[in-house]
């Protein structure tokens, strides 16, 4: 029952030596494809590869099991075909102990491999979620504890900023978010202090290069994008043959006065300079082009939205009902929308972000020196135990990688150069889970630094599950915007069809 490949699928087979990204939803053959690419690099050709010199990663110890099964039956029913096959043979054996695995295992072998390099004492254990949780809430709760007892003004004045009134989870619960999402970058320290200055404004112009009012702007930005192609949409039903047609002209020009400005200098050159998500670019803005999104967005409060002419059954009795309605209730649920956003922008003029940005600099400040403090501890009191949280594999294990510099910047150490000669592709399943430190990880131990694109990715964005983790899915869809089909150096495939439910049909008929 070997299975036909779609041509799409082939390609994936059988594209080398570049950097490839497959997009596709789940049950398209993602990982199929991936388990029958490993399959015939170790099996076919004039060298095939030895099965330890790839780097297969899953997002969980489950599916790198079932991987590691299913290349180890391929295999042994390639050697029934050709007994004689010695190097079939040895992948029998190799198999056992080839790299199929999710990154915190490999990080787990990377460390127990290199611990010295790193003053790592190699006894150390790694603590479930549960566990880390508990003992990271408890030094927390002890440390703020403390914090409330030294009633520091600073400390106060943050606490009552962020958490008013008496509840002090509040604030507990502000410096694990912020802890948190700063051990999802490769360097939480400098990622943090970086954070210090996210509210700092000297004059009322620099409100408009704050990160603060940018993702802000943005965000809205990219909802009104949306609303704008809802226009285009609405439009195309109008125009077919049973298609509310006397609405058009009333869409037109509210489509025009609402959205015409996005398509005008100095908004549009922001969407032209970039094909991925606009929050990419807060804090990129300069002061210019972030007051013309500003004055976009405020302008709204202005627009009026006319009344749909009515399209009665008797005149028109050839317009679909429910063509009408699919028109009217997304028009309906557009102008809600926008009230609310003018509601957001008018109150809060920029007279009012100034202020709030000044206010809230200060407890912000303090805010991350808290979370800065707190993270020392934490640390302290898992090195006293000798234990290892998740975040704390993957950062050791980029230790190990890479040696940081001041600036942020960052240059590969020796272990790296021997992995990147060790591993002749990594192949990474689920890739629209990958936060930034993975990704640093794997691209540190890749060939790409030195001009030899040599990763598999595969991947569907809308199936970003492990949020906890702080995937980022912005890394995939970088990729997904960059990547073209038959790129020499970056290769995107989607595949399109979809086996599962059929498969899944033919189980339950069987
Ligand atoms: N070309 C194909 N013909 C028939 N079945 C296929 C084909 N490609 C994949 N499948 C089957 O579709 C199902 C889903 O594949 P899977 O690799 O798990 O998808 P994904 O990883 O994209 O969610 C599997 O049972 C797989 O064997
Ligand atoms: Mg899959």
């Amino acid at each position: 029952m070997a299975i036909q490949f779609t041509e799409k699928q082939t390609r994936v087979l059988e594209a080398r030596d570049h950097n490839i990204l497959v997009s596709a939803a789940a049950g398209s053959g993602k990982t199929a494809v991936l388990v029958e690419r490993i399959v015939r690099m170790i099996s076919e050709g004039e060298r095939p590869l030895d099965i330890d010199r790839l780097l297969v990663v899953t997002f969980t110890r489950a599916a790198a099991a079932q991987m590691r099964e299913r290349i180890a039956r391929a295999v042994s029913d390639r050697l029934r075909e050709d007994p004689s096959n010695a190097h079939l043979r040895r992948q029998e054996t190799l198999i056992h102990n080839a790299q199929i695995t999710t990154i915190d295992s490999f990080c787990s072998y990377l460390l127990r491999n290199n611990f010295s390099e790193i003053d790592l004492d190699p006894d150390f254990r790694v603590m479930d979620q549960t566990e880390s949780e508990l003992m990271s809430a408890d030094v927390l709760d002890s440390f703020l504890e403390e914090c409330y007892q030294q009633a520091d003004p600073a400390f106060l004045e943050c606490a009552a900023y962020f958490c008013p009134g008496s509840d002090d989870r509040g604030l507990q619960k502000m410096i694990a978010d912020l802890y948190t999402m700063s051990s999802s970058r490769p360097q939480p320290e400098f990622w943090l202090k970086q954070r210090r200055e996210d509210y700092h404004v000297e004059s009322k112009e620099e409100i408009f290069t704050s990160l603060w009012l940018q993702t802000g702007i943005l965000q809205t930005l990219e909802q009104l994008e949306d609303m704008d192609r809802q226009y285009s949409d609405m439009l195309e039903i109008c125009g077919e043959p049973d298609g509310p047609e006397g609405y058009a002209a009333l869409l037109t020009l509210e489509q025009d006065s609402l959205f015409g400005k996005l398509r005008q200098e100095p908004v549009l050159s922001i969407r032209q300079g970039h094909s991925g998500s606009l929050l990419q670019l807060a804090g990129s803005l300069d002061a210019e082009q972030a007051k013309a999104v500003w004055d976009l967005i405020s302008g709204l409060g202005g627009a009026s939205f006319g009344r749909l002419p009515a399209l009665g059954k008797k005149r028109y009795p050839n317009v679909s009902e429910s063509k009408k309605n699919r028109v009217k209730d997304r028009r309906a649920a557009i102008k809600t929308k926008i009230a609310s956003i003018c509601g957001k922008y008018s109150e809060s003029s920029a007279d009012l972000v100034f202020h709030t940005m000044r206010a809230a600099d200060g407890p912000l400040r303090e805010l991350v020196d808290l979370t800065l403090a707190y993270a020392e501890r934490y640390r302290q009191a898992k090195r006293e135990k000798n234990l290892l949280d998740f975040p704390d594999l993957e950062h050791y294990a980029l230790q190990v990688l890479l040696d940081f510099h001041e600036d942020g910047t960052c240059t590969p150490r020796p272990a790296a150069m021997e992995y990147r000669r060790h591993f002749a592709e990594i192949l990474i399943d689920e890739y629209q889970d990958s936060n930034d430190v993975q990704e640093l990880l794997l691209r540190t131990i890749s060939t790409e630094d030195e001009g030899r694109n040599n990763r598999f990715m595969v991947g569907d964005v809308k199936q970003s599950i492990y949020k906890f983790r702080l995937a980022r899915p912005e890394i995939f869809m970088e990729k997904f915007d960059t990547y073209r089909p038959l790129d020499p150096r970056t290769e995107r495939i989607d595949l399109d069809q979809n086996f599962r439910s059929r498969s899944q049909v033919l189980d339950s008929v069987n």
